[in-house]
């Protein structure tokens, strides 16, 4: 059977640089807020083109993080896709904001920005779009709206161009395009004044040691992931265009099939079709395979009381997405296997 991800072969492929790496951060004795960190958020920066990136504990946080340090909290309504994974939502519940789920695009299951607009109430203060399997939605209607802007990157590592948005918030779980070996996240921005807000957040509110100028908690990403994220930094450019090639393999072997759209700098962080008869189209396959995700935000149990609009566009996609294997260490022979039974 054909795996669906396999980050042993991630370690197999580059053991000498990953222990490197490691041992460099164990060595230098400064195991949490140290040089790795430091190094990972300048490179982070010059790599994406904002001012500032804020390496936190995970993808959660950096959402979390970027609406607090914008200001929402209770009373306040954010716009989300109803169709996405939940840790964007649960962030605005976190903030004691309301998420509000709204309908979807039915070829790139990104937020519609009409539906969106029709969602806007006195409250509203906020929307997050999210760039759902690596495929960069267009922020730009979205803008027209007047909210803040904190855009949903944990699937989209390099999908992105340099936008305007008040904060970007992205993951580095390990199987995202670029994970580390534990959790991790960024947010990263312009804003001098945000950023430093979140390294206040992330380290209990302290700026001096024992001085808490907030409360806060502790959101802080180890020097060992720093050290294996820079690593893989690297390699990102060369691990994107690899799922590229699959993702195309895939598409040209079966060019009939209901594919997520397209679009030139999408980064494939999953592979998604649909089709109405999804156990019996994934049992046919020689691969594991996933559902992302099986519910739309309207139907999950913890968040469907947060519905206002139906979201009809959303549940379709809930019950017919399928992913097919797309990593970067997916041999080419598996690749062949896959595309023969797709075609
Ligand atoms: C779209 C999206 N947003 C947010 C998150 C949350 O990231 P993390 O698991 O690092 O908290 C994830 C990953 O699970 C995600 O896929």
């Amino acid at each position: 059977m054909i795996p669906l991800i396999d980050l042993a072969r991630r370690y197999a492929a580059h053991a000498t640089e990953l222990d490197a790496a490691i041992a460099r951060a164990l060595r230098s004795g400064r195991w949490l807020l140290g040089a790795e960190l430091d190094a990972l958020e300048s490179e982070l920066a010059a790599w994406s083109g904002y001012a500032h990136a804020v390496g936190v504990a995970s993808g959660t946080d950096a959402l979390i993080f970027a609406l607090r340090a914008s200001g929402i909290g209770p009373g306040d309504e954010v716009l989300v896709p109803a169709f996405t994974a939940v840790p964007t939502v649960a962030a605005v519940c976190t903030t004691g904001a309301v998420p509000v789920p709204v309908d979807v695009d039915v070829a790139t299951a990104a937020i519609d920005p009409e539906a969106a607009r029709a969602a806007c109430t006195a409250a509203t203060r906020a929307v997050i779009p999210v760039h759902l399997y690596g495929r960069p939605c267009d922020v730009e209607p979205l803008r027209a709206l007047g909210l803040v802007v904190i855009e949903d990157a944990a699937q989209a590592h390099g999908a992105l161009e340099r936008g305007t948005s008040r904060a970007v918030a992205t993951s580095f779980y390990p199987t995202k395009n670029l994970g580390g070996i534990g959790d991790g996240g960024a947010v990263l921005t312009d804003d001098a004044a945000l950023a430093s807000e979140i390294r206040l957040l992330r380290h209990h509110g302290m700026r001096e040691l024992y001085v808490h100028e907030r409360v806060a908690t502790n959101s802080r990403m180890s020097e060992v992931e720093a050290a294996v994220l820079r690593v893989g930094l690297a390699h990102l450019p060369a691990w994107n265009e690899r799922r590229r090639a699959i993702a195309r393999r895939y598409r040209d072997a079966a060019p009939g099939l209901a594919w997520h759209a397209d679009h030139p700098r999408h980064v494939h962080h999953l592979c998604v079709l649909r089709t109405p008869d999804r156990a019996s189209f994934a049992a046919r396959l020689p691969a594991a395979t996933g559902v992302h995700y099986p519910l739309a935000v309207t139907q999950q149990p913890a968040y469907r009381r947060f519905a206002r609009a139906a979201c009809p566009r959303a549940e379709a996609w809930a019950a017919q997405c399928l992913t097919l294997p797309c990593f970067p260490e997916l041999r080419d022979a598996e690749v062949d296997r896959l595309c023969e039974a797709l075609g």
